[in-house]
């Protein structure tokens, strides 16, 4: 008799599971569609019945007024297309409420030195606090990505474009745009949302900032965690692909763009712009304007990543092989800012490290210096080093070798993929694994002759120009004129 009822509510269970589910799927398979549709015709209605004729690109770049790297290409981009096509109308999607027009426009101006024509119209986005990590403890990347479909809703009724460029990497607006909006699509991409290199975490079971402890000690959840993952990743994948034009910021980012949007005709590797200028424009010094003095500069933040201890581990080593007489010449100058107290913990240790080894005679520290003191250092300097592994670029390797020096960088990441050619002929620089390579190639350019160093740098100089405005300004342009010649037909 009990078990008789039992299985009847087991029964029961089952039914009501089972309508649930039924229902969901009406709702997802008929309902959906039917609102899609309808929302659809609205947004077509909308375009339809616009006052203003001309093409109007809307750039998404909910945190334009940050003055840092992505604000640089944001800008350059909105440059160059209107030097390129005067008469299109520039609208940018911002959560900056506290900013006004003008303000946002000076600081761009001033902080990234670009000149912009009036007329940009700027579009306040309300709903900018969902996509941040904050209200999703779990599923952060999920919530945050359904996050960025809200906003761009609200984006989307505010200003329909007819050109859509996300400069922030919200791939999950893309299809809201394209089939809602009825938009073209275009993004350029610093950073994938989800990485394989994240997927590896979880896979190995280690602790980082994507998997807590909690998650890597169990295996369920780590089962867990990766099956969520690769859901995510496929639909990022999806959402990905209804770009029509995909610009990567790296060799990197295009690496795993490639992996997971898998769309590799339409996705064009468009460098940042950097500002070298200046730098390249700087006299060459020669050994006798140094006084004789090799500097080996370092520039970087006191972070572990960047590893400081090897590349005093490789000034060690160099000792043992040069002369005593060259040894006395030799200086590693560290540049970098400290900004709190891990930072100077590890910059004392550093010092100590520095003593340990009995190189603190030849050894510097400058701290915090003002910009002019940095390019000077740069100037006297003979050799760059930079020792982090991995790096997916390495803008500070990119502006040493625009002052001149010649750099011995890490054999990984961007230095090795993006900025260092090390071929006879055209080589630009060295790059080395571990301290004894280090201490070799550095002992090796400091037995060069003048002549021969020069040519390295000279050529390490033209190099950097893959890195320019200009350079960044035409291979935008290119991945997007396609937009442009649609219009215009
Ligand atoms: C691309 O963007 C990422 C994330 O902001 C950054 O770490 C990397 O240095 C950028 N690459 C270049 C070439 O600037």
């Amino acid at each position: 008799m009990g078990l008789f009822c039992i299985s009847c509510s087991i029964i029961s269970t089952l039914k009501v599971l089972l309508f649930i589910g039924v229902a969901t799927f009406i709702g997802g398979l008929i309902v959906l569609p039917i609102l899609i549709i309808y929302v659809r015709i609205h947004f077509a209605k909308n375009r339809a019945g616009r006052l203003r004729k001309e093409t109007v690109v809307g750039f998404f770049h909910p945190y334009c007024n940050a003055g840092g790297g992505g604000e640089r290409v944001l800008w350059a981009a909105i440059k160059s297309i209107q030097t390129k096509y005067p008469s299109v109308h520039i609208a940018v999607y911002t959560g900056d409420l506290d900013a006004e027009a003008e303000q946002i426009i000076k600081k761009a101006e001033k902080g990234f030195n670009i000149q912009l024509k009036p007329g940009i119209e700027f579009i306040y986005l309300h709903k900018r606090k969902w996509v941040e990590a904050a209200p999703y403890p779990y599923f952060t990347l999920l919530g945050q990505s359904l996050g960025s479909v809200w906003l761009g809703l609200e984006a989307l009724n505010s200003l329909q474009p007819d050109i859509y460029i996300d400069t922030m990497g919200y791939a999950f607006t893309y299809p809201l745009f394209k089939y809602i909006g009825g938009c073209q699509v275009g993004c350029y991409t610093h950073y994938p949302t989800i990485s394989t290199d994240m997927l590896r975490h979880v896979y190995r079971r280690v602790v980082s900032h994507n998997n807590r402890r909690i998650i890597a000690r169990n295996p369920f959840l780590s089962a867990a965690k990766i099956a969520y993952y690769k859901l995510f990743a496929a639909i990022y994948g999806l959402v990905g692909r209804c770009a029509e034009t995909v610009m990567v910021n790296s060799t990197w980012t295009e690496e795993h763009i490639n992996a997971i949007w898998n769309c590799p005709f339409k996705t064009h590797r468009v460098y940042p712009p950097c500002d070298v200028e200046h730098l390249t424009k700087l006299p060459l010094l020669t050994m006798e304007d140094k006084n004789g003095i090799i500097k080996i500069v370092s520039v970087g933040q006191f972070r572990p990543e960047k590893d400081h201890p090897l590349q005093l581990r490789a000034l060690y080593e160099l000792r043992s092989i040069v002369s005593e007489e060259l040894w006395e010449r030799i200086r590693l100058v560290f540049i970098g800012s400290c900004r709190n107290a891990d930072d100077e913990a590890r910059v004392k240790d550093m010092q100590d490290l520095a003593k340990h080894l009995a190189l603190d005679e030849n050894v510097e520290f400058k701290l915090n210096v003002p910009y002019p003191e940095l390019v000077r250092e740069l100037q006297e300097g003979t050799i760059g080093i930079h020792a982090m592994w991995n790096e997916h670029f390495g803008i500070g390797i990119v502006e040493c070798m625009a002052a001149g020096l010649i750099m011995v960088a890490h054999a990984s990441g961007g230095p090795k993929a993006d900025i260092i050619e090390t071929q006879r002929g055209s080589q630009t620089g060295f790059l080395a694994e571990n301290e004894k390579e280090y201490a070799k190639v550095m002992a090796y350019i400091m037995s060069m002759h003048a002549k021969d160093r020069d040519q390295i740098r000279t050529a390490a100089r033209a190099s950097v120009n893959r890195f320019s405005g200009e350079n960044f300004e035409k291979g935008f342009l290119r991945a997007v004129e396609p937009f442009f010649r649609s219009k215009q037909e």
